[in-house]
């Protein structure tokens, strides 16, 4: 259960620079993981994503800085600590890393074997786990005769089998085709959900941080840029990597013939403005409003309905005379009720 009070993961000023580089991978990152959340961690190519969470799981050494987990500092514990604290940690990856010579049950049992969990202890957890990731009758089953989607679920039963508290997923669903990842996200919110566990994902795909997060953390060239709760960083974007990375998040295609003819820098004719309305924002005449208000001709281009978690959002692509003023005024009723606002581009000539 998400427990937004309570912490379960904090870092605090974590360094590292990868021998031979020249500039740190990772600069002074800190941030917090609340117990039963599930935390994405965004970013391009490069950021310094996987090295993070590779720090987490201490397959990675860091220059300075502290990682705490639950209670226990990663960076002060003893050797049998350090092995405790690892014992409660998951993870995920792209590849989902499965003994072919083995069945689904007895890989998902590896890390009991590992960490010397009792044999008939850790296969009723294994059962368990099969059943929960819906692969109850295939427990007998080699990889090679699954899916994608079904060896990426074997590999989170793998996870969660020594009584995981953290689950750490690197890009785990980057090479399953849009349906079968969004089964797969929809599985990781049950488990969170129904077993409690603290999930920090690291993805560059928008579409696994809306389907799934609480909250969410940006990076850029080994720091942190931004982070807050998904619907300010997806709908109020400030840093422009975070502008670049949700972009297209809820874009509906125009008509070609206007796609065509954009242009991005500003341009005298139309500008186009996309909205996305949630919440009350929804429920008020916005845009009546601002017609009468400020005399501004509106037109409606698209509009579609949408969704971020379990919430509905109207978005709305509209177009105005590009007017010094005007796009000024209307930009600011836009942010004062709370309507979010991007300039898609401008069109050179009148669309109408
Ligand atoms: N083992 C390594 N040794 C040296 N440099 C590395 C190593 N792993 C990653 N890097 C470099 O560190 C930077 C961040 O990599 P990574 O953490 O994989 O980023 P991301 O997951 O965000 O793509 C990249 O410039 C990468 O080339
Ligand atoms: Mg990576």
């Amino acid at each position: 259960m998400y427990m937004p009070d309570q912490t379960f993961v904090v870092v605090q000023n974590l360094t590292k620079t990868y021998p031979a580089a020249t500039v740190p991978v990772l600069q002074k990152v800190s941030f917090e993981v609340h117990q039963g959340e599930i935390c994405s961690i965004i970013g391009r190519s490069g950021a310094g994503k996987s090295t993070l969470l590779r720090c987490l799981n201490a397959l990675e050494s860091f220059d300075s800085g502290s990682i705490q987990i639950g209670a226990a500092h990663l960076d002060q514990a003893s050797e049998k600590e350090r092995r405790a604290i690892l014992k409660e940690i998951g993870t995920v990856f792209q590849t989902f890393n499965l003994l072919s010579r083995r069945t689904v049950l007895e890989n998902i049992l590896l890390p009991a074997e590992w960490s010397g969990i009792p044999k008939d202890k850790a296969i009723k957890k294994a059962v368990f786990l099969s059943e929960k990731v819906g692969l109850g009758d295939k427990m007998s089953a080699y990889p090679s005769s699954l899916s994608g989607g079904q060896r990426q679920r074997i590999a989170i039963a793998r996870a969660l089998i020594t009584d995981t508290k953290l689950l750490l997923c690197d890009e785990f669903t980057s090479a399953l085709d849009p349906e079968t990842s969004l089964e797969i996200l929809s599985l990781l919110r049950q488990l969170n959900r129904e077993l409690g566990v603290t999930v920090v994902l690291v993805t560059h795909d928008m579409s696994v941080v809306r389907e799934v997060s609480d909250h969410v953390i940006v990076m850029e060239k080994g720091e942190i840029v931004e982070k807050g709760k998904v619907e300010e960083i997806l709908l109020q974007p400030r840093h422009e990597v975070t502008h670049t990375l949700v972009r297209g998040l809820f874009i509906k295609q125009l008509p070609n013939d206007i796609l065509k003819r954009l242009v991005p820098g500003s341009f005298p004719g139309h500008v186009l403005i996309q909205l996305v309305f949630s919440g009350s924002s929804a429920r008020q005449p916005v845009i009546a409003n601002l017609i009468r208000q400020y005399d501004v001709p509106v037109t409606i281009l698209a509009g579609s309905l949408d969704h971020l978690k379990e919430t509905s959002l109207g978005v709305l692509t509209i177009s105005i005379p590009n007017e010094l003023a005007k796009v000024a005024q209307t930009l600011d009723h836009f942010k004062v009720h709370q309507v979010a606002a991007e300039i898609l581009g401008y069109l050179p000539e009148s669309i109408c």
